[in-house]
């Protein structure tokens, strides 16, 4: 009864022009082992059957999924109508489930995260889904925080969790406070007093549990949950429904008032990959210097993150320093490597159909 519902239907502007909406970052091939969507699948080998793990994405980016994903059954990969963020989503994905098996234990999982350690990750997750089993809280993942970054969620930890029956290799904490993207001041205070994780974005609970919690917080996803498992036509309802849902994320709608969250620490690496400059964090390690799929030539130039994606051609780069140059077959981008987390306001200025 274990499901995987893998989120997958974020808008790709910061690695543009590699990415497009139509080709996000969980859909690009970065690191040469394959697009972190399907990695995301990958990791759950083992954890979680084929045929229980889903997608969701929007009419943009179905006909990409479906073909990085052809492992999975067709109608497993659905495409929202409209973008409303994630708590609309999730509420689609615990309707699908929750017409397969009610009582089903579900993970809610990024599909653009980079962890490498596979049995770390699978050891964590598979006490996170005990543990959903086996209480009434919502269980969160937790990581040791660098830096204020003010684009994650916080997690408060506070006493052990008792969980009767479970002899675990990760115990859950209490969390005393889940708290979404705090503003830069307050993130700092939070890492100051200590007691904070970043929350990494995976979910896992069971239907009853988070149906339950819905309910009380969120009555707009939980009614739209009731009207899925009541449809005749579950396509007609999604059309007609979905769209009038208030777009917020799930963080928002439901973690950052739910009665009881669980947080498990993570014992595995971790990258949301930002931007090009965490991509060249890994290109680097693997040796590439800071580039991939050359040829780049270089005079006199440091520091510079190249990535030529156009075949037949050739960078050279003399004098320069500190630039981030991308290069696809109808596009250039030349940034400064000081403002790789910008990149994405260059949709507000850029045509429509790039
Ligand atoms: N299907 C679908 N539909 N997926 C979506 C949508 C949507 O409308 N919007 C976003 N997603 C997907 C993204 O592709 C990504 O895989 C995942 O949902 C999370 O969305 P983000 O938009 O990337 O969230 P975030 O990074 O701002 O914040 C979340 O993740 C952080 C860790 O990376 C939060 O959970 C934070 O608390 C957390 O720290
Ligand atoms: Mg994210």
């Amino acid at each position: 009864n274990t499901y995987a519902l893998i989120l997958a239907g974020g808008s790709g502007t910061r690695f543009w022009p590699l990415s497009r909406n139509s080709k996000p970052k969980q859909l690009l091939n970065l690191f040469g082992d394959g697009t972190l969507l399907n990695q995301t699948i990958d990791r759950l080998k083992g954890l979680v059957p084929l045929e229980n793990i889903l997608i969701l994405t929007n009419s943009l980016q179905e006909a990409a999924v479906r073909e990085v994903a052809p492992m999975l059954p067709a109608e497993n990969i659905f495409a929202e109508p409209a973008k409303r963020d994630t708590a609309p989503a999730v509420a689609l994905g615990i309707g699908l489930v929750a017409a397969r098996n009610p009582d089903a234990v579900m993970m809610v999982l990024p599909a653009d995260q980079l962890i490498q350690d596979v049995a770390a990750y699978q050891s964590v997750m598979s006490d996170a889904l005990s543990v959903a089993e086996s209480s009434d809280g919502l269980v969160t993942i937790g990581l040791r925080p660098t830096w204020a970054c003010p684009s994650y969620g916080y997690i408060e930890r506070g006493d052990r969790a008792s969980i009767p029956g479970l002899d675990l290799e990760h115990p859950p904490f209490e969390v005393k406070r889940f708290r979404e993207k705090p503003n830069p001041e307050l993130a700092e205070q939070f890492l100051a007093a200590g007691g904070f994780s970043w929350n990494a974005g995976m979910f896992v609970w069971s239907l009853p549990t988070v149906i339950k919690q819905l309910t009380k917080h969120a009555p707009e996803l939980s009614g739209f949950i009731s009207e899925l498992r009541r449809a005749s036509d579950l396509n007609a309802t999604v059309s007609a429904q979905f769209p009038k849902l208030t777009p917020i994320s799930i963080d928002y709608a439901l973690m950052e008032c739910a009665d009881r969250v669980l947080n498990i620490e993570a014992t595995f690496d971790w990258d949301d990959v930002g931007s090009w400059i965490s991509v060249a964090k890994y290109l680097e390690k693997s040796g590439s210097e800071n580039r991939v799929n050359e040829p780049v030539s270089e005079l006199d130039s440091e520091n510079n993150i190249v990535f030529n994606a156009r075949k037949g051609t050739r960078v050279a780069l003399l004098g320069v320093d500190d630039l981030i140059i991308v290069q696809t077959d109808d596009a250039l981008l030349i940034a400064n490597r000081h403002q790789a987390d910008a990149i994405k306001k260059l949709s507000d200025i850029l045509p429509e159909e790039l």
